[in-house]
């Protein structure tokens, strides 16, 4: 590993045609969490100059849309938003370009502008990366994958709990092209939660089907959720105990 990363990632950047060596991080990023893959719709929050939407485009070959305060120079393939990601009309604007579908993975790459103030500089980080994960459950389709950077400190616990709010694996990693001495993390979310049922609330459901496994069948709002031990009909108090993007598990509390 040569002693430099910082020059060593910035000249490989440029002899391989990439507009910043962030694009690194991306490819480091994804060849550990595949949150982008073949055909994935991509939505790449904080992306000027544009490093990540070349390696975005490169990775799935499908729609790629770049968001920024800055204007991001034209690229083949890709389509730009300017505005800032924390206002609810550039989330709109992002839907408009996604779709009803929605989009397979969201990442964020934003920074505000250091001013040098550490604690400061850490909660614009959080701020931010806050905006970035609300507009992923937004924009995301169930199951969807996210990667958000963040610069850590004191926030940053309660922030991977909000990320782990919404979806099912999530993970903290810092790339090798991340500078040694940079306090920059990048969270990675997996498996985006529908967000039809909650994790340990109560519900009153009706048993509408016994699966194939013996487990109950309910549904709630068309999600569906499996109870241990109930009849076809019955109508029973559950918990949500297990939460999937596709399904859950509920435990009877009280039975009417
Ligand atoms: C480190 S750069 C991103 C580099 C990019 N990933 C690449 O590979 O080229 C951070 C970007 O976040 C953008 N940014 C900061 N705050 C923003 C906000 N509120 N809304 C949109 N973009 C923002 C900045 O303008 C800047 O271009």
């Amino acid at each position: 590993m040569p002693r430099d990363r910082r020059d060593y990632f910035y000249k490989k950047a440029k002899d391989e045609g990439y507009r910043s060596r962030a694009a690194f991080k991306l490819k480091q990023i994804n060849e550990k969490f595949k949150i982008i893959t073949k055909g994935d719709a991509v939505v790449d929050l904080g992306a000027a100059p544009g490093g990540w939407l070349q390696v975005a485009k490169e990775l799935s070959e499908g729609k790629v849309v770049g968001v920024d305060i800055l204007p991001i120079e034209k690229m083949e393939g890709v389509e730009t938003i300017k505005g800032d990601i924390r206002l609810d009309a550039t989330v709109e604007k992002i839907r408009e370009k996604t779709n009803k579908e929605g989009a397979d993975a969201v990442i964020c790459d934003a920074a505000p502008n250091l001013t040098g103030n550490w604690s400061y500089d850490h909660a614009r980080s959080i701020d931010l990366a806050t905006s970035a994960l609300e507009c992923a459950k937004k924009i995301l389709k169930p199951g969807g994958k996210f990667a958000v950077k963040v610069f850590q400190g004191d926030l940053f616990p309660d922030f991977l709990d909000k990320v782990r709010q919404s979806f099912v694996k999530v993970k903290a990693f810092s790339p090798e092209a991340s500078r040694k001495q940079s306090a920059e993390i990048y969270v990675i979310g997996r498996e985006l939660l529908s967000g039809a049922v909650k994790m340990d609330e109560e519900y009153t459901v009706t048993i509408e089907d016994i699966g194939a496994s013996g487990d109950g069948i309910a549904k709630i709002n068309d999600f569906v959720v499996f109870v241990k031990n109930t009849k076809k009909g019955e109508k029973l108090k559950i918990r949500i105990r297990f939460v999937k993007p596709n399904f859950a598990f509920g435990e009877r509390i009280e039975q009417d």
